[in-house]
């Protein structure tokens, strides 16, 4: 049975490819790993590596921002990246290093088992949803694929380089926060809470 120790062993003693080299961290998650949603981002940036866990920097803040003026339950979410470990100057993952990466990332769906996922971003969307879509043409629209409702968003760092993308990501936001009470209403099984920052 693979488990979230081995996970954690796999990433940290990862080497598929070159951004191992310069990792402080290899970030791998956080938030509750029994979620509902899971948010998933680029990858880490300065703050990340040295913390060892996603979405800690300004990028992060403003993910937490939002997800508190919408009152996501904390227990209601788990936040994780395409690539594990930092990207120099926080460039764009490459396609070899995100193939190389994702198979950690199914990994962590598999044992997480949300039933949203929601992409933050070009990169995330490229890799979870479509490989030639666009974020501007995608964005807020949702799709059921594989049991798992999967929507994209804008980036936070996005939101915080152009003011404009502020208002469709907070129409976005607010679409995954009533999809999940739907959810919750629908029945669902209590959530069962396990916070982990392990990197
Ligand atoms: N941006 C991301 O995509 N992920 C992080 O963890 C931080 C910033």
């Amino acid at each position: 049975m693979y488990d979230w120790n081995q996970l954690v062993e796999d990433c940290n003693n990862c080497r598929r490819c070159d951004l191992h080299k310069q990792r402080k961290n290899c970030v791998i998650g956080r938030g509750n790993v029994n979620a509902r949603v899971m948010f998933i981002g680029e990858g880490p940036g300065e703050q990340e590596d040295l913390q060892g866990l996603p979405f800690v920097g300004p990028a992060g803040q403003l993910l937490d921002l939002l997800l508190d003026a919408l009152s996501f339950p904390k227990d209601s979410y788990y936040i994780a990246n395409i690539v594990k470990c930092r990207p120099p100057l926080n460039r764009v993952p490459t396609d070899e290093e995100a193939e190389q990466c994702l198979p950690f990332l199914r990994r962590q769906v598999i044992l997480v088992k949300p039933r949203i996922i929601v992409c933050l971003g070009a990169t995330a969307m490229k890799y979870v949803i479509d490989r030639e879509a666009r974020i501007t043409h995608i964005r807020g629209q949702w799709i059921e694929r594989k049991g798992y409702w999967m929507i994209a968003t804008f980036h936070p760092a996005a939101l915080l380089r152009d003011e404009s993308k502020k208002i469709p990501a907070w129409e976005d936001f607010k679409k995954v926060r009533l999809k999940l009470d739907e959810i919750m209403g629908e029945g669902d099984f209590p959530v069962k809470t396990q916070f982990t920052n392990i990197s």
